[in-house]
């Protein structure tokens, strides 16, 4: 599979050590906005685990089950407490591999990286119906409307732990600064105030910054844009289960079109803290509006 949003790697541990050049090399790929895609990583479960793959398991409010590493808090499962043990402990070693990984391929984000949520993502994306902010299935580049991360980057490690044969299936669209030309001339400006009373109303969890407003409104603009969606150069990236990957989902142009059971790793990374912070989006902003965004 020739993809250009791919950089391609093979191994077959979440264990492995890698010389510079190779450390060299993904770090580069990825802040220059590809997918690292490791199609023979695969991440194993047991008998028990393997049981836990269900939808049916998650209470029914939720959209998938989030698992917290720095307080080993589990939420959104309906299922006995044995059962919430074993999914705990599997989303933990994910969790742990994933660090793992990154720490041994991008040595440069150990010092200041930082592990936020884990998931686990049982629904089949086919389907789902949704308000088209929340549509996934829309290209969009990810940009949280309560969580404010003030221009630190998000990275997301990815597994596909399907079962039955079945792939994630994504759209990967346009580098980000062809992004920021299309759909940036079309957003609003903040309003003064108005994030102080988004706080204070606690529809964010902490102050959005400009950088903030102008990521989601990006996002909401080329979710909303139908002709965007089906016009912008794309490619479809099929991963395959026993497959994984590692994205910034902040930069990268991305849709989950379809695929059910994936384990999901979210990491923050301070702008400053990439080996290229000039590639970050909110570098790329910053020249774009000609101003300081957070
Ligand atoms: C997304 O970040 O848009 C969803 C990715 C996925 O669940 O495959
Ligand atoms: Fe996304």
């Amino acid at each position: 599979m020739e993809k250009r949003s791919l950089e391609e790697l093979d191994i077959r541990s979440w264990d492995e050590t890698f010389d510079a050049a190779v450390q060299n090399k993904m770090t580069e790929a990825l802040e220059g906005g590809k997918i690292l895609y490791f199609p023979s990583l695969s991440f194993s479960l047991s008998p028990q685990e393997l049981l836990l793959l269900d939808p049916e398991k998650m209470s029914p409010k939720s959209k998938n089950i989030s698992f917290d590493l720095r307080s080993n808090g589990l939420q959104g499962m309906q299922c006995t407490q044995e059962e919430e043990e074993v999914m705990r402990a599997m989303i933990k070693r994910f969790a742990i591999s994933s660090r793992k990984l990154l720490d041994a391929l991008i040595p440069h984000y150990q010092s200041s990286v930082i592990q936020a949520k884990t998931s686990f993502r049982p629904v089949e994306i086919f389907g789902r119906k949704s308000s088209y902010r929340k549509d996934d299935t829309r290209l969009h580049v990810d940009s949280f409307p309560s969580n404010p991360v003030k221009g630190q980057r998000i990275m997301r490690v990815f597994t596909n732990i399907n079962p039955n044969g079945q792939p994630r299936v994504w759209r990967a669209g346009e580098p980000f600064k062809d992004v920021v030309e299309k759909i940036a001339p079309r957003v609003s400006n903040p309003i003064p105030g108005v994030n102080h009373l988004l706080k204070l109303l606690k529809i964010t969890k902490s102050l959005r910054t400009p950088y903030d407003h102008y990521m989601l409104q990006i996002h909401d603009e080329m979710k909303r844009d139908m002709n965007y969606q089906q016009t912008v150069p794309q490619e479809e990236i099929q991963f395959p289960p026993g497959s994984s990957w590692i994205v910034f989902t902040d930069l990268v142009s991305h849709a989950a079109m379809s695929g059910q059971h994936v384990l999901e790793q979210t990491f923050y990374l301070p702008a400053k803290g990439q080996k290229h912070p000039e590639y970050s989006p909110l570098a790329t902003l910053e020249r774009y509006f000609n101003r300081q965004l957070i």
